[in-house]
């Protein structure tokens, strides 16, 4: 794809997962915020700061027409990444709200490790779940009473996705408890499970959204009555005397400011917006090619004996390791020959060592900017390997 026409010659990228590849018009939107309109949100009134705030809001705005909810409920706020939307809610919430924090096996360390230190600070008992081959989870093997649930919509393994997130959203809500749903693998592929349902907090990483560095959090207006203020500053008030302030966010106007302490990232919010207007006006074609490559190489991965995929399906993101070969050298082996993936765990240790035993693995994570003579490369550079 033209988008993506600085790609060298026989550079196959295929960590997606952790990073897309930004788009030309997402580059360009930044080096146009630093050239043309270089200036802080939300604050100044000349002309510049002007047509930032045009375009942050308007990103805001995109973002939930993207995961189609309503103004009227949500909020978008922007932080720094995924975990940092995690943290920055599980931070805050009242201990005295809730009686147990739930998470499930397959999960980055992102909510993983944020709902242990959720359960250390509130003494609340954490309990983890199991997830089907296919990412559902039995919803009548568990009890939510009043439960914190933070779980992922899409694994960063093997793409299993939380398909009954109406179902599991439903019966938290009706047990008293508050879903946050850590989205960062859903956004770029998978979003349309996630679009619509009414959880009480998405939490992703444009990064991942073939938009620049950026964290987002998309959260029910209920929330801020279950949080402490315990991360304020900057940007957050509308007066504060010597010992009391009052938060902008109490107003629907500015509710954002709730999880915005200090400067934000205005250039890469921008640029969110830019990536998002991409992604709508993308031809099916290219969503075809996406589909087609990645058939394309999970057949092949899967018809190899010695090699051993986690997935059992197709997606765009697909683990695995060889037979007697050190995952960690293929994938030196691999970038000698131009091709980039990733090795390891990928902060799933939990699961992918403890639960299921494995070695290190290999991760391929496809993305838009894939071209077909990519998964050609792939399949005789692997098969002269292995
Ligand atoms: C499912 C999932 N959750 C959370 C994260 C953490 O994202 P970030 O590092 O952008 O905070 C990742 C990153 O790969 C992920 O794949």
């Amino acid at each position: 794809m033209n988008d993506f026409d600085y790609l060298g010659e026989g550079e196959v990228y295929l960590d997606a997962a952790c990073q897309s590849l930004r788009p030309r018009p997402v580059i360009d939107a930044l080096n146009q915020y630093y050239t043309k309109h270089n200036s802080c949100g939300e604050r100044v009134k000349y002309k510049w700061g002007k047509v930032t705030d045009e375009k942050v809001e308007a990103t805001r705005e995109k973002v939930l027409k993207f995961l189609k909810l309503s103004a009227r409920k949500y909020t978008v706020s922007f932080t720094l990444n995924t975990t940092y939307g995690i943290n920055l809610i599980l931070s805050q919430i009242k201990a005295n709200k809730f009686k147990k924090v739930m998470t499930s096996e397959i999960e980055h360390n992102s909510p993983f490790l944020a709902t242990m230190a959720f359960s250390e600070r509130t003494g609340l008992p954490r309990e983890v779940m199991k997830r089907n081959d296919d990412g559902s989870i039995e919803v009548s093997a568990y009890d939510f009473s009043d439960a914190v649930v933070v779980i992922n919509c899409a694994s960063n393994f093997d793409g299993r996705k939380l398909l009954n997130i109406k179902e599991i959203t439903k019966a938290v809500h009706k047990a008293g408890g508050i879903i946050i749903i850590d989205a960062a693998q859903a956004m770029a592929h998978s979003a349309n499970i996630l679009r619509g349902v009414e959880v009480d907090a998405v939490c992703f990483s444009a990064h991942k959204l073939y938009a620049p560095s950026l964290g987002v959090i998309v959260w029910h207006d209920d929330l801020m009555k279950l949080m402490i203020d315990g991360f304020i500053g900057g940007g957050m008030v509308d007066d504060v005397k010597e010992s009391s302030y009052l938060l902008s966010a109490e107003g629907k106007e500015h509710r954002y400011t709730r999880f915005e302490s200090g400067l934000q990232a205005w250039g890469e919010i921008v640029a969110l917006g830019v990536a998002l207007d991409w992604l709508e006006k993308l031809p099916k074609s290219a969503w075809n090619n996406l589909e087609n490559n990645t058939a394309t190489l999970y057949n092949f991965l899967s018809s190899s004996k010695k090699l051993h995929l986690v997935n059992k399906e197709a997606n765009p993101t697909m683990s695995f390791y060889v037979e007697g070969l050190d995952s960690h050298l293929l994938g030196e082996a691999l970038s000698r020959e131009g091709i980039m993936a990733r090795t390891g765990y990928f902060c799933a240790h939990y699961y992918l060592d403890h639960v299921l035993g494995l070695p290190p693995l290999i991760r391929f994570s496809l993305g838009l900017h894939n071209r077909s003579n990519d998964i050609e490369k792939v399949k005789t550079i692997l098969n002269k390997i292995i």
